[in-house]
């Protein structure tokens, strides 16, 4: 780890160290990706189990650099049965993006890496790890399988290109089906009438500037829907739209979902949105899962320290407050993780054992688990802290 001067800064040489360092680490994870021709015994997986489109396992993706080692993504894991809906919730800095885009694989490359764990995937007969799997494999998972929705449309759509020729390329690029030009642009018709378009023949020939964020929003989750992906990506999906477009586009994409019968990982800060559309709610906090289980355990018998300040923070309809509850104190830094627990600094409900190591899972329920010192019986505590 660099070793910093007191005000905080490194050194132009200390930096210079950190960059030739990070080079090393990162040709030799690129090396990996590149390789041609690696044979599928390589990356082929099992699922633990077959009822899950999705298993991330102790996954660590890190960013390398002129400043240290960004641990993005620290040790998370979780699954998403498939069917349903996953919500992920935590702050702002917490990994939630960079949990979504290791699992595409669009992490910022060469500093952003998967270092280590297992994402492994349901592809119905077989099942891959992505972690492993090489670029060009994964080209054709991404957008088939897996298939992402960002918050801001405007990224996703070319502010040059019209509404249809944007949809059709998605189509014709993974055209499984050797569908004609002709096919494909009655299909991607029919896609924009699906996710609610009226005048979907209008809109083909309109400009992405033509349209309202929320025609925007539909346009690319009808972008996203058109290969029939088994996982949806939807991260912060509405937080650029009005609340009265924001139910509606929550409805739009839980309908869909049933209708093609995939899953969808939900990544917000609205609790409410999580209330309406999930069936379990993982909790994230500075790079890891701090509590998961059911939306109905995290909402009914929130347990972590952080997981309770989320609920308490969040407005309630018709009770009167003079100020709202924020958590105290900020997230520690990313490239200096403390050897405790990391929400410890800012946990007004600490216990004995807080000052230990960083606390591991405990079971509430079956599906419910937190990893909180305040969980461990006493016998635990003194084994592990
Ligand atoms: N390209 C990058 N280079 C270096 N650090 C990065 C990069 N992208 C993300 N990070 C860092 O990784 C951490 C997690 O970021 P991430 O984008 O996943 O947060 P998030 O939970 O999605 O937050 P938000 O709710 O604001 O979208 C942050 O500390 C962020 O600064
Ligand atoms: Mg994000």
């Amino acid at each position: 780890m660099a070793k910093k001067k007191a005000e905080g800064y490194l050194s132009a040489k200390e930096s210079r160290r950190i960059s030739k360092a990070n080079r090393k680490i990162t040709n030799e994870f690129e090396k990996q990706h590149k390789r041609k021709n690696v044979p599928e015994s390589e990356y082929l997986t099992k699922m633990r189990d077959p009822a899950n489109t999705l298993e991330i396992d102790d996954l660590h993706s890190y960013f390398y650099t002129d400043v240290g080692t960004v641990k993005a993504v620290d040790g998370v894991s979780f699954e998403v049965p498939t069917g349903k809906t996953v919500g992920v919730v935590g702050e702002s800095g917490c990994g939630k993006s960079v949990t979504s885009l290791s699992i595409m694989q669009l992490l910022q490359r060469p500093q952003g890496q998967i270092v280590s764990g297992e994402i492994r995937m349901n592809l119905g007969g077989k099942a891959v790890d992505i972690a492993k799997t090489p670029i060009e494999a994964m080209q054709h998972i991404r957008g088939n399988q897996i298939s992402m929705i960002f918050q801001e449309p405007m990224t996703s759509l070319n502010p040059v290109f019209r509404i249809g020729a944007q949809v059709d390329e998605v189509l014709a690029l993974h055209n499984e089906e050797h569908r004609t030009k002709e096919q494909i642009k009655a299909r991607t018709i029919e896609l924009l009438q699906m996710v609610g378009i009226a005048n979907s023949e209008g809109v083909y020939n309109m400009f992405p500037h033509e349209l309202s964020g929320g025609m925007r929003q539909r346009v690319v989750i009808a972008m996203a829907l058109a290969c029939i992906p088994r996982l949806i990506i939807a991260d912060e999906p509405t937080t650029a739209l009005d609340v009265t477009i924001q139910a509606q586009i929550l409805d739009l994409l839980r309908q869909l979902k049933d209708q093609i019968n995939s899953s969808i990982m939900l990544i917000t800060h609205d609790l409410g949105v999580i209330a309406e559309m999930a069936d379990y709610v993982v909790v994230m906090y500075a790079g890891r899962v701090v509590e998961k289980g059911t939306a109905e355990e995290i909402f009914s018998n929130p347990c972590h320290p952080y997981t309770i300040g989320l609920m308490a923070s969040k407005p309630v309809v018709g009770k009167k407050v003079d100020s709202l509850y924020s958590i105290p104190g900020k997230v520690p830094n990313p490239v200096n993780m403390p050897d405790y627990c990391y929400f410890k600094d800012r946990c007004e409900s600490c216990v004995a054992g807080c000052d230990g190591e960083y606390p591991r899972e405990v079971s509430v329920s079956p599906t419910h688990k937190v990893s909180c010192y305040r969980y461990y019986d006493a016998k635990e505590g003194k084994n592990n802290g």
